[in-house]
């Protein structure tokens, strides 16, 4: 393998308008610092790049809610945030933000770049305008009744109800959230970035895998094959906002650069005030072709790395582009979906406050868990179990053991070597596995972004230690061989430094306390090679983990059924307002509106989940004349079993559109009661398929 000149590694700069919850941390942040620290010890030139990401509407729609202005909330939350990655030990070489004018210089210099190459597209679309407040309405900013579920709540971008993704035009009803007047439709121009021209290199780049040295992983390529497949658009790179950086062009006020053309640039302005910070050079690191960059990121931000910012970096020229984007999938709780909004996460900063001095503890069992090729799950009995039984049992013990019996056996200080001990079988044997451990199973998962993999190698270690030291038994030995004994518990030292490397990338506190035991700063990537000065005075024994009790676990999710408990009856509660809301007569519609409805009888002949969508189904519905797919919001009302055979009536000539990568044609008329249970609308089980409803 050809070793980079130098890596750049960079971490999704988190919006500062919330604290971070564990699953971020496990997504983007965790797996970013182990491979940091694993190159570091390698004395690698690494530079590890992250900060907050303080532009968008999220942030001022939460100023909104919090009634302050959006800088106070960044100035809050990017301390918050900071904070906490400090506290969990995320070593960035520098946490940055977004505010900071020479972000907004970077970004807009880039625009322009690409402004002046010619790259983007001018266009004039109509989007909706809150007359009132004079101002365009970002997505987020309009609401209205979801058209899938009929959710009367649902945003511009999204039906938080029934998980579809929705544009601003999809909504019935919409509604300003500002003045809560229906908004109107006014032209505005904006700058595309003409994705459809890049479709064929994107295609060749990464589907092709042409000019790649490393091998993305599977979701990763599996989702942008599915972007590149439906093909791909133009997509606006700048909107109508009065918070983020300006469009630097005439007539373009009241235009800011759209989180394309802005957080990722983040990255690069931050390496540029690190430069400035340190006096070192930043533009090898971006710009030069013996350099490796890794964006560490969730699925959320697949296409943004993937497809967007790379064609921002090559119609600029000057840039190298990614050599992998390790993203991971999500990282669920306790049977439900993360999410600071809904109250159902750890978040960092309280888990730090809870848990002081378990910031290790919190990272192996993220590491464990981590989500690299599916969702995965934390729960609290797991966090016990893993800390008990593995923490505890293996690492903690093995560690104390070995400075009890040095304190015991040899007042505390570094026993002498035995060489012949070294040549017996058993210690080469013992020795050449702790190699072949390292250097074929634990550097290479971690090169390849398997840090579940290394994780388990690096317990490997230690249990190579552990057996070393019950193999050996040296409180029988000392009573017949003294000499041997010393060798034996030499040897078992000499493997605490050994974990003390290989554990640092993911248990770095402990790593430190390990080292501080011996009295040594940084013995490098040197295992099997450590240098102990015979007769040099350790530090005391003592215990790197502790026990967690099961009243803490108990308390915790004590504390998860209240929030449960509580979420349930709002939900319940808001449910029943919808039902409240939707169950006024809707105003009179002449004969020929209701005329261009074609409702037909039809036979659900299959269902099938959509990956990823809780709330979706696939339907193949028997329409008599044709078959048809329908998606539909019943997921959590049926399941596929039940709906199989299901006589229903269906809405036939809705126009198509995509959910989920899926196109549904039509709509399944439903019935829902006041408990908001769904009942079909159907007619006697003799009517055939495809009779027309009127
Ligand atoms: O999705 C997000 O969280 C945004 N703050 C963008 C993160 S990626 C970026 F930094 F490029
Ligand atoms: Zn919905």
């Amino acid at each position: 393998m050809q070793v980079p000149e130098r890596y750049l590694i960079t971490s999704a700069l988190p919006y500062a308008n919330g604290p971070l919850h564990v699953g971020h941390i496990a997504g983007a942040y965790l797996p970013a610092d182990i491979y940091v620290r694993y190159l570091r010890k390698q004395k690698r030139d690494v530079l590890f790049i992250c900060g907050s990401d303080e532009h968008g509407a999220a942030i001022t729609i939460q100023a909104k809610k919090e009634n302050t202005t959006p800088q106070a909330i960044i100035d809050k939350y990017h301390k918050v945030i900071e904070t906490a990655f400090k506290g969990l030990g995320i070593s960035f070489d520098i946490y940055h933000r977004t505010s900071s004018p020479i972000h907004h210089e970077t970004s807009q210099e880039f625009f322009l770049k690409l402004y002046n190459n010619q790259v983007f597209e001018e266009k004039e679309s109509e989007q909706y305008y809150d007359e009132a407040y004079n101002q365009f309405l970002a997505d987020r900013y309009i609401m209205g009744t979801c058209p899938v579920c009929a959710n009367p709540n649902a945003y511009g971008d999204q039906c938080e109800k029934c998980g579809t993704s929705l544009s601003p035009n999809d909504l019935i009803n919409p509604v300003s959230t500002l003045s809560n007047q229906p908004p109107i439709k006014k032209a505005t121009k904006h700058w595309y970035l003409p994705l459809n021209k890049f479709q064929n290199w994107l295609n060749d780049w990464i589907i092709k895998g042409e000019g790649q040295t490393e091998e993305w992983k599977k979701n990763v390529l599996g989702q942008c094959a599915s972007w590149i497949n439906n093909g791909l658009h133009p997509r606006a790179i700048t909107r109508d906002l009065d918070w983020g950086v300006k469009v630097p062009l005439a007539g373009a006020e009241g235009k800011v650069l759209y989180v394309w053309l802005d957080a990722p640039i983040g990255y690069i302005s931050a390496t540029k005030q690190w430069s400035l910070n340190t006096g070192k050079d930043w533009e090898p690191y971006w710009k030069s072709n013996t350099s490796k960059l890794v964006h560490f990121i969730g699925k959320d931000n697949i296409v943004f790395h993937c497809l967007i910012f790379p064609c921002i970096l090559k119609s600029h020229g000057e840039y190298i582009l990614p050599t992998n984007i390790p993203a991971n999938e999500f990282m669920n709780m306790e049977g439900d979906k993360m999410s600071t909004s809904r109250n159902w996460s750890v978040q960092l900063h309280t888990y730090l406050e809870e848990f002081p001095g378990k910031e290790d503890v919190m990272r192996y069992v993220l590491c464990a868990n981590m989500p690299e090729t599916k969702d995965s799950e934390f729960t609290w009995k797991d966090f016990q179990a893993r800390n008990n039984n593995e923490l505890v049992a293996i690492l903690g013990n093995y560690a104390n053991r070995v400075m009890v019996l040095t304190a015991k056996y040899n007042d505390g200080k570094v026993p002498e070597l035995n060489e012949a001990l070294l040549s017996e079988p058993y210690v080469v044997a013992y020795q050449a596995q702790i190699k072949s451990l390292i250097e074929e199973v634990y550097c290479p998962a971690i090169e390849n972004y398997r840090f579940r993999d290394a994780l388990s190698a690096m317990l490997d270690v230690v249990r190579l230690g552990n057996k070393l030291l019950t193999d050996y038994e040296p409180w029988k030995l000392i009573k017949t061989d003294e000499a041997k004994t010393l060798g034996i518990l030499r040897l078992c030292l000499e493997s605490l430094v050994d974990i003390a490397i290989v554990c640092e990338p993911f248990l770095p506190f402990s790593a430190n306390k390990i080292l501080g035991y011996f009295n040594l700063s940084d013995p490098g990537f040197n295992y099997l090679n450590i240098k102990l000065s015979t007769g040099a005075a350790l530090g005391a024994p003592f215990y790197l983990f502790e026990k967690v009790e099961d009243e803490v676990i108990a308390k915790k999710l004590a504390e998860l059924e209240e929030i449960r408990k509580s979420r349930m009856e709002k939900e319940q509660s808001i449910d029943n307002q919808q039902v409240e809301k939707v169950n006024p007569l809707k105003p009179t519609i002449a004969f020929e509106d209701f005329s261009k409805l074609d409702i037909r009888t039809g036979k659900i002949t299959s269902a099938e989940k959509i990956q990823g969508a809780d709330k979706l189904l696939k339907l193949n519905v028997d329409l008599g004349f044709e078959q048809r797919v329908i998606v539909s919001g019943i997921a959590l009302h049926f399941t596929p079993e039940q709906l199989i055979g299901q006589q229903v009536a269906v809405l036939v000539n809705l126009a198509p559109r995509k959910m989920r990568g899926v196109e549904s044609n039509g709509m399944i008329l439903m019935a829902e009661d006041a408990q908001g249970k769904l009942h079909f609308v159907q007619t006697p089980d003799s009517t055939e398929s495809g009779m027309p409803i009127s």
